[in-house]
């Protein structure tokens, strides 16, 4: 037994040393240590010889065993680092690699986020199917509001007492943030929004806006249009022209229409900015009384303002992307552009 052990080493060794690929080493190793191999068959045999020899015997076969899984792995290195036969050709033509990245609109998520940290500020959350209280009521927006009207909220399907809608603009997440922290603070908050839009080129039904909020004392209108032109400013890295339009929303009084000259045409109007050379970015204003009073705050102790951005406009700007429809329209050829 001591010569047939003896053989199937030297055998195995000859069968390492001539391999010329890694795979030919699981072969050698299935053949001589694999369940069915020969030195396992040897080992397996031990049983039956006499009892005086089986210790020594077995010790052998063992260190045989250790031997050759030594010279296997050896080998095995060997031949992957192309020290050996088996080496690579560079010349061979490669496989193209698709790397993946962040979508464009979380890219310049990430980047309003940076601006506004860097400016001490926080990010809230709120959820995207939202009670009727937070979308609507803690708002200041009456139960006979026209924004309420199935042309512009996707409500959903009555769950118990509460009638649910999807978020249709992140000033509901101002709302709940309100219920749970007293001012002062200052406070942004990206996030999904849906309308029952007819969609067009400056027009999704599922689109993002980020909203700010700053409540305080002795807070006024100033600080509001401050705080925009260095948020343009540094996200655009230069000087942007704003309009502030007199407008109207239930939860902020005075309010305004936040516009921006278009960077896509640079003033002379495209299908951008639909030929108006200004591009409506968002809706801002005074927190109204009502809102402060619905979360909780005695009227008239605090000023506050808050502005709604549409995400997707400023990456238009941005990037000059002539239309929203592109974001979610899911080419290829657009997205890996970013
Ligand atoms: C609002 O949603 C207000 N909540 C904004 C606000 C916040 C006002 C805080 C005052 C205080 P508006 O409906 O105008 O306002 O939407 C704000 C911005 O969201 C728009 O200017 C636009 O940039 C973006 N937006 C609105 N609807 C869409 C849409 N269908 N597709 C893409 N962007 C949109």
């Amino acid at each position: 037994m001591r010569e047939q052990l003896h053989k199937i080493y030297q055998d195995a060794a000859i069968d390492i040393s001539g391999a010329k690929k890694p795979e030919a080493l699981f072969d050698i190793e299935k053949k001589y240590l694999g369940r069915k191999g020969k030195l396992t068959e040897i080992l397996k045999s031990l049983k039956n010889i006499d009892e005086n020899e089986r210790g020594s015997i077995g010790q052998e076969a063992n260190q045989i065993k250790k031997d050759l899984e030594k010279l296997i792995s050896e080998k095995g290195k060997a031949l992957s680092s192309g020290h050996e036969e088996w080496t690579i050709d560079p010349t061979l033509s490669g496989k193209k690699q698709h790397v993946g990245s962040l979508h464009i609109l979380t890219q310049v998520r990430q980047q309003i986020e940076d601006i506004f940290l860097s400016m001490g500020f926080s990010i809230a959350d709120g959820p995207e199917i939202e009670n009727e209280f937070y979308n609507f009521d803690a708002l200041n927006i009456p139960p006979h509001h026209p924004v309420r009207d199935m042309q512009d909220t996707f409500f959903v399907k009555k769950s118990g007492k509460e009638k649910l809608a999807l978020r249709s603009q992140t000033s509901a997440i101002q709302a709940r943030y309100m219920k749970t922290h007293k001012p002062p603070f200052k406070i942004i908050s990206p996030g999904r929004c849906f309308r029952n839009e007819s969609v067009d080129s400056t027009h999704e039904h599922t689109f993002y806006q980020f909203e700010a909020l700053v409540v305080g004392d002795d807070i006024n209108v100033g600080h509001l249009k401050q705080l925009a032109q260095d948020f343009f400013s540094a996200f655009f890295q230069q000087d942007v022209r704003v309009r502030l339009r007199p407008s109207y929303f239930p939860f902020t009084e005075p309010s305004f229409e936040f516009d921006i000259s278009c960077l896509v045409c640079g003033h002379d109007g495209c299908s951008a900015c639909k030929h108006a050379g200004w591009i409506e970015l968002g809706g801002a204003g005074m927190v109204n009384q009502n809102v402060f009073v619905a979360a909780g705050y005695p009227r008239n102790k605090y000023q506050g303002f808050a502005w709604g951005f549409g995400l997707e406009r400023l990456a238009m700007m941005k990037y000059k992307i002539n239309d929203v429809r592109l974001f979610h329209g899911g080419d290829l050829r657009f997205i890996r552009q970013f």
